[in-house]
């Protein structure tokens, strides 16, 4: 009996030690992307504990938003509960600001002292990109008591104000929830933009409520051709559609992260999807199939056909209400001219319009820039900008477009010369579809090619050949993920990270700071934020190369 009591009070007193038993943590400022200026200063930092408030400045819903993000970080991260408030009386705590001074909107400053922590935005996007600084410098370690803050001041801004990240949701479609989480994963890399194709060939993704034959009809394809358009069928029938209540919501769970999603409807070409809904749009009448393979085909919107243009702009009233973005972007790519050259429809249109062919484009090309203007004419009209794929620029480019430049960075150039802004994502750095490793067994499939992450790390999306007052035209970069091999968000995940990593430093790291050594070390730091989220990323990049040589004379 004597022996039982001991037990249980030698137990009580073990526990109590155990659960007031303190661990603290040490907070890293080498993340990603690079701060663009940090000193470290002399004395001791703050301590931050379960006590510690996050106290904002002023009774405003962003700024609390903001704050109350900064609390679920630390909370994923450490364990530790902090609490939010506007009281004015308090000497310690994280103090969140908008009150930096700089021509930055997204700049930000961060001072920590033995008293508090202070994040100073010049805006609320730049107090949001200083709270996803702090959220990295954190040990990760749920048993955490406290964390300790070296002593610093930081004042970060990013390189470019456009910041980009495309993915492809016609080819395979994901679940809402995935398509927040990857808007997590563009938070965490501190970039503001997220390029939304919404329609192609191999699906109609949108609601129109206007066409609603376009979700019944050009959402769904029979089947799927099996891996690289290797001639057999899956046989299982595709289809999906996001409703407007659904991209409602993802527009504005995107901008309580500061970011905007510009969506994107391709025209004239890669439109099966909508031939099929309506043959009376292309130039043969069709009839027409939602396409089962991958590639370029030659049917395309008729662009002597009056009709397509009442179609497109009553497409685009409804997405201009759902998106608020300044940029809508009305595709232009690969769009085959072979209809266009047999279709009476589209030579009268050319003759009609007077559209020669000359040593620079051809009639037709000048006719896809004539659909490309008129529909520019339109969006203007509703107080937005165009942005195109760089064949816009094939047939002259349409008067205030913005560039995006993909087969390669002669597009952009040549936009720049123009005197028009571009956003450059060559395939060759750029494009997330292809393989991040050159050894091919066991990897997921990927479109071909070989960008690794190193290759993505060095871009410079600032052509040297352009003139200091044209290069104030390409005002940001973008990767892109093309999903005709990915059937699943998990592989989306996979083919982004950690390249998203390498592609946040080219957009935001001033490249006299660059230094992929350095960015390796913090990498490894950075992907237990991977972890912890549970994103799915693929390790070529920790591999150990070597190298070996047998003396075979020895
Ligand atoms: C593209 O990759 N077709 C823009
Ligand atoms: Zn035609």
């Amino acid at each position: 009996m004597k022996n039982t009591r001991w037990y249980f009070l030698m137990s009580c007193l073990f526990l109590i030690l155990f659960s007031c038993s303190e661990k603290s943590g040490k907070a890293s400022y080498d993340v990603v992307p690079k701060i663009q200026n940090i000193s470290y200063n002399e004395g001791v930092g703050f301590e931050l504990n379960s006590k510690t408030p996050i106290i904002f400045s002023k009774k405003n819903d962003n700024i609390q938003q903001v704050a109350s993000f900064l609390a679920d970080y630390i909370a994923d991260c450490t364990g530790l509960n902090l609490t939010l408030t506007y009281s004015e009386n308090i000497q310690n705590g994280v103090f969140l600001n908008i009150d930096k001074q700089s021509d930055n909107f997204e700049a930000y400053d961060i001072a920590v002292d033995k008293e508090k922590i202070t994040i100073s935005g010049a805006s609320e996007a730049g107090l949001f990109y200083g709270i996803q600084a702090l959220r990295k410098f954190l040990p990760i370690d749920s048993k955490l008591t406290s964390v300790k803050f070296p002593a610093v001041t930081i004042s970060d801004f990013p390189r470019f104000p456009y910041r980009g990240m495309h993915l492809d949701l016609s080819r395979h479609m994901f679940s809402t929830d995935s398509i927040k989480i990857y808007i997590d994963m563009l938070a965490m890399h501190n970039i503001n933009r997220f390029h939304w194709h919404l329609t192609d060939d191999q699906g109609w993704r949108v609601e129109i409520k206007k066409y609603p034959e376009l979700i019944e009809i050009g959402s769904k394809r029979e089947q799927t051709v099996i891996g690289k358009n290797s001639g057999e069928y899956d046989g299982q029938p595709y289809g999906g559609y996001y409703t407007q209540e659904e991209i409602k919501d993802i527009v504005q769970y995107a901008q309580d992260r500061f970011i905007t999603i510009i969506p994107e409807v391709d025209l004239p070409g890669h439109m099966l999807a909508a031939l099929t809904t309506y043959p009376n749009l292309g130039c043969t009448g069709g009839p027409y199939k939602v396409a089962q393979s991958w590639g370029v085909f030659d049917d395309v919107l008729c662009a002597g056909n009056e009709e397509i243009y009442p179609f497109l702009e009553g497409v685009f009233d409804e997405i201009i209400e759902l998106f608020p973005s300044e940029y809508i972007h009305i595709g232009g790519d690969e769009c085959p001219k072979v209809r266009w050259k047999a279709c009476p429809k589209c030579q009268a249109k050319i003759k009609e319009l007077n559209l020669k062919t000359d040593k620079e484009h051809t009639a037709e090309e000048r006719l896809q820039s004539y659909v490309i203007q008129r529909m520019e004419r339109y969006i203007n009209s509703k107080g937005r900008k165009i942005i195109g794929w760089d064949e816009i620029l094939e047939g002259g480019i349409a008067p205030n477009a913005t560039i995006l430049s993909w087969r390669g960075t002669e597009g952009g150039i040549t936009a720049a010369r123009q005197g028009h802004d571009a956003i450059m994502v060559p395939t060759s750095y750029l494009y997330f579809d292809y393989y991040q490793t050159e050894d091919l067994k066991g990897e997921k499939l990927g479109i071909g090619g070989y960008v690794p992450v190193e290759k993505v790390y060095h871009y410079d999306p600032v052509p040297e050949v352009l003139t200091t007052e044209e290069q104030k035209h390409i005002i940001g970069t973008q990767a892109n993920l093309w999903a005709e091999y990915i059937k699943d968000f998990s592989h989306a995940q996979y083919m982004t990270l950690p390249r998203m990593a390498a592609l946040s430093e080219v957009q935001w790291t001033l490249p006299e700071q660059k230094d992929y050594q350095d960015f390796l070390l913090r990498l490894a730091n950075y992907t237990k934020l991977y972890d912890l989220y549970e994103y799915n990323y693929a390790t070529h990049v920790f591999n150990i190369k070597d190298k070996y040589e047998v003396d075979e004379a020895n």
